[in-house]
């Protein structure tokens, strides 16, 4: 059971203290009576809640897939910068969404956002493995040899050994997709500069099943579809 000012709340549509008024104005029914107070519990999974008659869409939670652009951090909030969740409407912000993992603030694509901490775990633990797919340009074209090292394991300039990855080359080799099976700090721009090239432009495709959707323009979202959160293990 839980509180009816949530659950009212929990769809984006109101928030809490919307959902109260709501409530007090005698709008809300649950099992066919009017609810009287934000205080009441209802069963999200069992009772008829109706608010000005039409039924509450309830889901347990929101996944948002989001075209960051370049220039936004991957943060719910900074004192000075945007963040990803500057670009969400009123109604998404409020649900108290979050960035599931972090893109550098001057890398663009793919960009998870969710409610639900249990899927974030899953999906970003080393243990898991969730392939991520970056595109990236650089100042030098790669080759075969980069590939090979790729597939082996790149041990980073600090030391660090990161899991073996792959390196497709596209045209001259100054174009690259890099598939990654782990999320290490900058971790891209740290593989390619210790086989000497720089990275001057990166985005992330995918993850795991999640396509970037190619009708997002730079700073678009959309929910996630139902099919899209079956195969992340989601929970709608
Ligand atoms: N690797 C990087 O270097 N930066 C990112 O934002 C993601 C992967």
């Amino acid at each position: 059971m839980e509180r009816l000012d949530k659950l009212l709340a929990s769809t984006g549509r109101w928030s809490r203290r919307e959902a109260k008024q709501l409530i007090k104005e005698g709008r809300v029914l649950v099992d066919g009576s009017p609810a009287r107070s934000g205080e009441d519990k209802a069963d999200p999974d069992g009772a008829a809640i109706l608010v000005d008659g039409a039924p509450l869409a309830l889901r347990r939670h929101t996944y948002v897939m989001l075209h960051k652009p370049a220039g936004v951090l991957s943060a719910t909030e900074d004192p000075r910068q945007e963040t990803v969740l500057d670009l969400l409407p009123p109604e998404l912000r409020r649900l108290g969404l979050f960035p599931v993992g972090r893109l550098d603030k001057d890398t663009e694509g793919l960009l998870l956002l969710t409610d639900d901490g249990e899927l974030a775990h899953r999906l970003l633990s080393p243990k898991n493995h969730v392939d991520k797919v970056y595109r990236a340009r650089l100042d030098r074209p790669l080759g075969p040899a980069d590939q090979a090292a790729f597939a082996q394991g790149i041990t980073l300039a600090d030391g660090l050994r990161c899991m073996p990855a792959e390196l497709e080359l596209i045209g001259d080799g100054t174009e690259v997709l890099v598939t990654l099976h782990e999320g290490k700090f900058h971790q891209i721009k740290r593989m390619t500069a210790s086989r000497g090239a720089a990275v001057c432009w990166l985005k992330r495709l995918s993850m795991g099943p999640l396509q970037l959707d190619p009708v997002l323009k730079k700073g678009e979202y959309r929910l996630l579809t139902h099919e899209e959160v079956a195969k992340i293990g989601g929970k709608l």
